[in-house]
């Protein structure tokens, strides 16, 4: 995800640019670029890391004058955070200009297509090719050659376009990635969002997929692919400035919870063709996976429960012992590592120390590393031999929401491809499996629905000391990481525990009151899980189940319920997990917490 600004009127362009730029820094913030209209032709400035180092080379626009240009903040997809990679991409003779958010799915083909007509590539990135196609269909005409460019792209995009012939225009195009235009008395803008250019208008217009935008300084124009000129009717943004960024929502947790269907599916889609599982970036053949033994995988926080629910969902459909390990103990803990295991590191941010600690002391006894990483470029992505990447896209809350689901299809997909290479998957098995996956981000949509029931049961945990998460099987994993969800927010303490070993000793701390959640979604499970149920309320716990919708038993045992749709078993952490999200969030904005930076916490621990 990334973000675009354009400006075109009697002002100063950089300064508006690099403004609007700062409030899309959500959207992502590993790099940075600006092209202006000039005196000759169109200056640009380019720089990796946060929207600051921008604004000082350019001395906040000063040194760019021009009353039209266009900047982009980036998150990176296509090639790591660098000056080359940065947007705009150009033309080679510079006289096109490009910001894109979106990703060009068949860049590949129409690079290959222009590198045969001659043309040079100068980054990894697929927008590059944008610019050269653009190159390749002007003859004098920016419209014309815009729309022939888009005919042959697939994939999406929100562009702002610049062309040196054309200084008193900005062009602008939509297909999938979110694209606004805005006016004011003092010139017209585009942007990716919202926030960018709340400050200078409220009435803005939401640009529709495959629509054209042709801006002048006092007037903009709309077309279809079809380059019909059509007629769009602006709305009224009543957002203050801050909620604009958050879309609206009242914290980025609770966004980045609601956008959970669209990362799960970012994560899953482009890894899912013609009813088969695809990841290339594991870079091994079917016999290389065939032949891994055992696997360890090594994190922090909420990647390493993730990764206790790979285990389970691994051992599961392969039969490929998994060995789970906390990164700031694997590290220290001489680990027995045998020969031929695959080595997995979990990480959102990339840069979490231990992690990273763990990732080089595996390579340095000659493991090869996957990392499992959302950032594209950190450290961990880099030093890792192989990068399945988590596509959540920027997440801002330091508790994680979106990331840790994408975490968990991303080890379904692998759990699903070592199986089907191990032959432990059957074809039935694995087609009912794969249209399960597919159907998570409807049912994680379903359940964040039920956001005002969980608000209201959560108000009556306000005041609670103690809340436990109890869970057997692939239900403990899920129930880690609802007790730090919880504790991480709201301050309450909380405890995870096997529900077969609570009667160990731990639940001498229920008391009359005290709030047990129990997860019980594996349906061999559901009579233990009750028989555990009745043990707790019989020393005074309430219980809230979160359960499967088959299971009508459960509803005798506990004071409260909420079912998830059905799903198989193994991917059932999948949903488990929204209404213990919504529960923590709500517990947490009920105490006046403040959801999004938690006292003590940072969103990368770059530290021991
Ligand atoms: C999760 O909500 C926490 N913020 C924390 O446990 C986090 O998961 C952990 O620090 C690991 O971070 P990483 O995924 O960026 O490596």
């Amino acid at each position: 995800m990334c973000g675009i600004v354009g400006y075109i009127g009697g002002k100063q362009a950089a300064p508006v640019i690099l403004d609007g730029l700062s409030k899309l820094e959500y959207r992502g913030y590993d790099s940075a670029g600006i092209a202006v209209f000039g005196g000759e032709g169109i200056n640009y400035k380019k720089s990796t890391g946060r929207l600051k180092v921008l604004e000082n080379l350019t001395r906040g626009g000063a040194d760019m004058p021009g009353c039209c240009g266009i900047g982009h903040t980036r998150w990176a997809t296509h090639g790591v955070p660098s000056n080359e990679n940065a947007h705009p991409h150009f033309n080679q003779k510079e006289t096109i200009s490009v910001v894109h958010n979106g990703i060009i799915e068949n860049y590949l083909q129409l690079k290959k297509f222009l590198e045969k007509k001659g043309y040079v590539f100068v980054s990894e990135t697929d927008t590059e090719v944008l610019a050269h196609l653009l190159d390749y269909y002007y003859k004098g005409n920016p419209m014309e050659a815009i729309f022939r460019m888009l005919r042959r792209v697939e994939g999406s995009y929100a562009l702002g376009i610049l062309f040196a012939e054309h200084p008193d225009t900005l062009f602008a195009a939509r297909k999938d990635s979110p694209l606004i235009v805005g006016q004011n008395e003092e010139g017209c803008f585009i942007a990716s969002d919202v926030p960018a250019i709340l400050k200078y208008t409220r009435r803005v217009t939401y640009v529709d997929n495959q629509e054209i935008v042709k801006l002048h300084a006092s007037h903009m124009h709309f077309y279809n692919i079809d380059e019909e000129e059509i007629r769009k009717e602006p709305v009224l943004i009543d957002w203050d400035e801050n909620a604009a960024e958050k879309a609206g929502y009242e914290h980025f947790m609770l966004k980045e919870m609601y956008e959970q269907p669209k990362t799960v599916t970012a994560t899953i889609s482009p890894r899912i063709q013609k009813g088969d599982i695809r990841i290339e970036e594991l870079d091994m053949s079917d016999e290389e996976l065939a032949a891994v033994k055992k696997i360890h995988i090594v994190a922090c926080g909420s990647a390493y429960h993730a990764g206790v629910t790979g285990k389970y969902v691994i051992e599961r459909l392969s039969r490929i012992p998994v060995e789970v390990d906390l990164a700031s103990e694997f590290r220290y803990r001489d680990p027995i590592l045998e020969e031929g295991a695959m080595v997995i590191v979990i990480s959102q941010s990339g840069e979490t120390a231990d992690t990273l600690a763990a990732l080089r002391e595996a390579k340095k006894r000659g493991f090869r590393i996957l990392g499992i990483v959302n950032v594209v470029g950190s450290s961990i992505a880099r030093e890792a031999d192989n990068v399945l990447y988590t596509w959540a896209g920027p997440e801002i809350a330091v508790a994680t929401t979106k990331a840790y689901t994408a975490q968990l299809v991303a080890l379904y997909l692998l759990a699903m491809k070592l199986a089907k290479v191990k032959g432990t998957l059957g074809k039935e098995e694995f087609e009912h499996l794969l249209g399960c996956l597919e159907r998570l981000p409807y049912q994680i949509e379903r359940l964040l629905n039920t956001k005002e029931q969980i608000q209201k049961f959560a108000n009556r945990y306000l005041a609670a000391k103690d809340i436990f998460f109890i869970g057997r099987g692939i239900d403990y994993a899920i129930s880690l990481e609802g007790s730090l969800k919880l504790k991480e927010i709201s301050y309450i303490h909380s405890e995870a525990y096997a529900a077969g070993e609570l009667k160990h000793g731990t639940i001498s701390l229920i008391e009359e009151g005290t709030l047990v959640t129990a997860v019980s979604t594996q349906p061999e499970l559901y009579q233990k899980m009750i028989s555990n149920i009745v043990e707790v309320r019989a020393r005074g716990a309430f219980v809230m189940a979160v359960t499967g919708e088959d299971n009508r038993e459960i509803g005798k045992a506990a004071d409260y319920v909420i079912y998830i749709p059905e799903t198989a078993p193994v991917f059932a952490n999948s949903l488990a997990i929204i209404p213990l999200q919504l529960f923590g969030y709500y517990v947490a904005v009920g105490r006046g917490c403040d959801v999004d930076k938690p006292r003590n916490l940072a969103k990368s621990v770059t530290v021991e």
